[in-house]
């Protein structure tokens, strides 16, 4: 399948057009299964330079050589990335490490435990990786992904390759071709349709590079998971909050506003599901009341409930990796739908919970509000 695509703002004639946005607007953005010959294709445009979307198993991914710096500036160019914001690299074998950082004995107990898999390590640098992909910092993130199309596309280009997730930069991760094409068409010249991605939220990062390991991003992998085989594992403090004025960030994805849909999400918690449905059912329809295309994000156990809610299901309240699963499609689709006031239940963070409420409080701006005071206002 091909889309051929004339999205973007200049045209070839406009006065003060700049030539490299012309040309990327003009490309023909190709969406291809991935076939032989597609990763082939894939391997072809990676070597040449170029950039092609790929399916990880938690997110899509926007690759390019990441020894090549043209290749991986033209990666933040094609997502609007801010330049400090630096690139996780993606290997098939692990012999491609000793290139790119110095693995430590710590290293290799989690990849044995977890790669391949969502989770990305952050390792001293070596000199042949290009400033642009750890934006300067000492240290550069890698990952070995376990999709059977990543991991294949890899091993026919036999790169490194530097990839941070196919969106726009500020919008929710993509978890399908689709969401990839939506962002990018015009702007890359393939697109790997592997389908949706399992784990549906972005890599654990962990960085082993100090004294004790800490995770600046949580994801599929969790910290229980990583202390049953290394011992206490830290989590840095911004994960379930905004940073504060002046706060140094970890890690530098974090300083941005992220995942975030064009409406305004706030959360609702509270202390029974009552509270917290009925609390939900009265902001909805406040909201509703001032005129605003309103919805709620519930649990499948309350969709009843709030039916007449516009209720979005996030999955089940007892399945925290199904709502992982969801959550970046149903955060896409709000903007689809033009919400632009939206409330949504909360999970526990523990477990993969914690990642949902890390992108979900990001999405929300940590905008949160409590059913019990909702409800005594209401009275
Ligand atoms: O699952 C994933 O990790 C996906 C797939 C495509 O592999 N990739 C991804 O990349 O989510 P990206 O660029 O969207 O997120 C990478 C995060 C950012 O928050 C970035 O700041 C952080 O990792 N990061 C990368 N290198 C770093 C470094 N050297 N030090 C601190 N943080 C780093
Ligand atoms: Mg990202």
């Amino acid at each position: 399948m091909t889309w051929a695509t004339g999205s973007g703002s200049s045209s070839p004639g406009e006065p003060g057009a700049n030539n490299t946005q012309r040309k990327r607007t003009q490309m023909e953005t190709k969406v291809l299964k991935p076939d032989e010959a597609a990763l082939s294709l894939a391997a072809e445009l990676l070597r040449a330079g170029q950039l092609v979307a790929f399916p990880t198993e938690t997110v899509y991914g926007l690759g390019a050589n990441a020894l090549e710096p043209e290749a991986v500036l033209s990666i933040f160019a094609a997502k609007g990335r801010p330049a400090d914001n630096p690139l996780i690299v993606h290997v098939w074998r692990r012999e491609q490490l000793p290139a790119l950082c110095e693995v430590t004995p710590l290293a290799e107990r989690l990849m044995d435990a977890f790669w391949p898999g969502p989770l990305t390590l952050l390792l001293r640098r070596t000199a042949l990786v290009p400033d642009c992909v750890t934006a300067g910092l000492p240290t550069v993130a890698v990952r070995m992904p376990s999709h059977p199309v990543a991991a294949a596309m890899l091993k026919a280009c036999d790169l490194p390759v530097a990839a941070p997730s196919a969106n726009l930069s500020g919008k929710p991760s993509p978890t399908a071709a689709a969401h990839v094409l939506r962002d990018m068409a015009g702007r890359v010249p393939l697109i790997l349709d592997g389908g949706a991605c399992e784990v549906g939220v972005e890599s654990t990062v962990l960085d082993i590079s100090g004294e004790r390991p800490c995770i600046l991003r949580p994801g599929g992998v969790t910290q229980g998971m990583l202390e049953a085989v290394i011992g206490p594992v830290d989590l840095a403090g911004s994960i379930l909050r905004p940073l504060k004025e002046g706060e140094k960030a970890l890690s530098p994805g974090m300083r941005y506003r992220h995942y975030s849909p064009d409406g305004q999400v706030t959360l609702v918690t509270g202390k029974t599901e009552q509270a917290v449905t009925k609390a939900l059912r009265a902001v909805y329809e406040q909201a509703k009341g001032n005129g605003h295309r309103a919805c709620v994000l519930c649990f499948t156990e309350h969709m009843a409930a709030l039916r007449d809610c516009e209720p979005h299901d996030l999955g089940s309240r007892d399945d925290p990796a199904q709502v992982a699963h969801r959550l970046f499609d149903l955060l896409r689709r709000l903007d689809d739908e033009h919400m632009d006031v939206i409330f949504s239940e909360v999970v526990a963070p523990e477990g993969v919970g914690l990642a949902v409420m890390n992108r979900l409080g990001r999405a929300a701006s940590f905008h949160t509000l409590e059913a019990e005071t909702v409800l005594k206002q209401a009275d």
